[in-house]
């Protein structure tokens, strides 16, 4: 199966490059400029040259605060480059992945949230989201939507980093405790994708047509917590390591004021990714753990 993924320098996009495929799978990645997501003709270009057997879009407008003051950028990237996106892969029957997020939904539910629960962005970003799954789904039929929540990395720019930068510098940090969520590492995102396409190149091979679960998944790290908490394991890690940490308090969202409002609860239902296609998430410590490793480790710049 070739893969063409689109996003290659971002959080997930790095990582896609570098998970576990099947042996055999070429994979193709591609980054701006030679794709902007932009500029749509660049992105039907891109389809029609590789001709991939399964596209993954791991491209979005992810800053949600500045999205508040650029909309049209926001929007161009996040509905209207997916949406060229699906129909390039619809006119050449190629299936695609794409990721989205917990932000299209308003956090007013007091259970964690299901795929069919009724959308409501609160922000630029997450309904500029929430229209690039509308579009993936009225244009391609051969789709995943993958949501996800508060994703992190080894690399790149994200909450762990920015804590331990902080950590460092700084003799006290407020975080936010009143938003609930789960953090999900880019690893275990990637590991995902990956079993998903082996399904879906498993239908697409003719051994069993017709069986791959089209449609919309979440999918977190397991557990859940607060930003607070996520920051409390960061900085215990930090002191581990160096022996210093910044005093962490508690406050509220009304307290940290931001052009964008957050979901209160992010937490998203992951039961129909294990039931359909049999996808495990890790327990999110566990995998904070493992970035915490290689961030934390001597030879760490
Ligand atoms: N980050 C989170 O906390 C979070 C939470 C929930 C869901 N998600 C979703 O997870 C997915 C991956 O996010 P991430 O954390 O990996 O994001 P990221 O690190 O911010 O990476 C975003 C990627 O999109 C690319 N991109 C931005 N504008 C583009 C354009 N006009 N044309 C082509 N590429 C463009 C970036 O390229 P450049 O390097 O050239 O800018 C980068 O490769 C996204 O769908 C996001 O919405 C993220």
């Amino acid at each position: 199966m070739k893969v063409l993924i689109l996003g290659t320098s971002g959080q997930v996009g790095t990582e896609l490059m570098r998970a576990a495929w099947p042996q055999g799978t070429e994979l193709v990645g591609l980054a701006r400029p030679d794709v902007d997501m932009a500029r749509p003709e660049t992105v039907e270009a891109a389809v029609a040259a590789h001709a991939p057997g399964l596209v993954v879009n791991a491209t979005a407008y992810t800053a949600v605060d500045k999205a508040e003051s650029d909309r049209e950028t926001a929007f161009a990237v996040n509905r209207d480059g997916p949406a060229r996106l699906a129909a390039s892969c619809a006119a050449c029957g190629i299936p695609l992945i794409h990721i989205s997020t917990d932000y299209v939904f308003d956090g007013t539910k007091a259970a964690p949230y299901a795929e069919d629960d009724p959308v409501a962005p609160l922000g630029v970003y997450g309904a500029s989201k929430e229209a690039g799954e509308a579009a993936v789904r009225a244009a391609l039929p051969q789709h995943v939507i993958l949501r996800t929540s508060w994703v992190y990395a080894a690399h790149g720019a994200n909450f762990v980093k920015t804590m331990l930068r902080f950590g460092r510098e700084r003799e006290e940090m407020r975080v936010v405790a009143d938003q609930h969520g789960a953090p999900t590492a880019d690893a275990a995102i990637a590991a995902a994708i990956v079993t998903i396409e082996e399904r879906i190149a498993a239908g697409s091979g003719g051994s069993v047509p017709g069986s791959v679960p089209w449609g919309t998944y979440h999918f977190t790290g397991a557990g859940e917590t607060t930003w607070h908490g996520f920051a409390e394991r960061i900085f215990q890690r930090l002191e581990a390591a160096t022996g210093r940490r910044p005093r962490l308090q508690a406050i509220a969202t009304a307290d940290y004021p931001t052009p964008a409002r957050r979901p209160a609860n992010s937490r998203l239902d992951c039961a129909r990714i294990r039931s359909a296609f049999g996808i495990e998430a890790p327990r999110w410590e566990d995998s904070l753990d493992r970035v915490l490793d290689e961030l934390l480790s001597p030879t760490a710049s």
